[in-house]
């Protein structure tokens, strides 16, 4: 599929600002994305594999991804809409494995030009037909920018992995609304994000604010409340906090005893995995369905 034009809408005073606060992280340096591509750049065409050390930003690698196409229960040429798909390593993953058809919705151009460019140099035709990326927020994304040239059928399914933390509180309850909207009635999503488990003291939520564009996490029950007030039931919320913290810990771990590593990107890793390791940040991963 074709990507769409990048987003530089600006007009509106604050579509840079939500880009600039969110690109800073140093997650999102694309130096490391840039030079692993200039790598590769001799190969005719490039696997999953090739670019799988910087483009999955979500825990747990592939076993993430198969959990969510069995929560999800996928067929073979269902649409999938994937929001804050980062450089779309879960469309091309799921393109490929369960034959879907993805389309993601990413807020930073810069990382969704790398995604476009990354899908259309995949060597399985399959993966280029079936993986779509959007440059948009996804807050105010319209239906041309999302159905681009296709018919305005609602989605099967959506999905969203380590994005919302991005957004702040009075963003929350739209989000859902956006995700009600371009879901068809009986559809699920899945996510993985962040919440409040304990009370977060202000040495917690600097790091949140500063490290992670973290401004606002939910508890439990107001995550929940929030899902449901959008138009979503079967809520299952599923605390996966002890899970992800071994990960963390052991990727800041690895990232350590790596030469010439970005000093940045070490202290992000580390801040993660103390954040943690506290145990008032959580992990949460939820299942809901659009309400008939
Ligand atoms: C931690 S990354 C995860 C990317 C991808 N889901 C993955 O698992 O590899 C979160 C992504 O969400 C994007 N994002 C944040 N807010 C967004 C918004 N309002 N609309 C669309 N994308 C957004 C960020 O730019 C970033 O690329």
């Amino acid at each position: 599929m074709e990507s769409s034009t990048p987003h530089q809408r600006n007009t509106e005073g604050n579509e840079d600002d939500k880009n600039n606060f969110v690109s800073k992280m140093a997650l999102y340096d694309l130096k490391i994305a840039r030079s692993t591509l200039a790598s590769i750049s001799h190969k005719p065409t490039w696997t999953i594999a090739d670019t799988a050390s910087f483009d999955c930003m979500h825990y747990d690698g592939d076993a993430a991804l198969d959990l969510c196409a069995h929560k999800l229960a996928l067929q073979p040429d269902q649409r999938v809409l994937d929001i804050g798909s980062g450089f779309s390593a879960t469309g091309r993953f799921l393109a490929l494995k369960y034959q879907v058809h993805v389309t993601g919705v990413e807020l930073q151009p810069e990382v969704h030009e790398l995604a476009d460019t990354i899908t259309r140099k995949n060597a399985e035709e399959r993966v280029v037909k079936n993986v779509r990326s959007v440059n948009a927020d996804f807050l105010t994304l319209t239906g041309d920018e999302i159905y681009g040239q296709d018919e305005r059928v609602p989605f099967d399914h959506a999905l969203s992995l380590l994005c919302i933390m991005h957004l702040p509180q009075s963003a929350r309850q739209p989000f859902f609304e956006q995700a009600h909207k371009y879901l068809k009635e009986g559809g699920r999503i899945f996510i993985e994000d962040f919440y409040q488990r304990k009370p977060l003291i202000d040495d917690e939520r600097v790091k949140l604010r500063n490290l992670v564009a973290c401004t606002f996490l939910p508890t439990k029950s107001e995550y929940s409340a929030t899902v449901a007030e959008a138009g979503f039931d079967s809520i299952e919320f599923e605390d996966v906090t002890e899970h992800w913290r071994d990960i963390l810990v052991a990727r800041a771990k690895k990232y350590k005893a790596k030469a010439n590593n970005s000093p940045d990107l070490e202290k992000f890793y580390d801040t993660v995995a103390e954040l943690f390791l506290g145990g008032d940040l959580g992990g949460v991963r939820l299942t809901a369905t659009k309400r008939s």
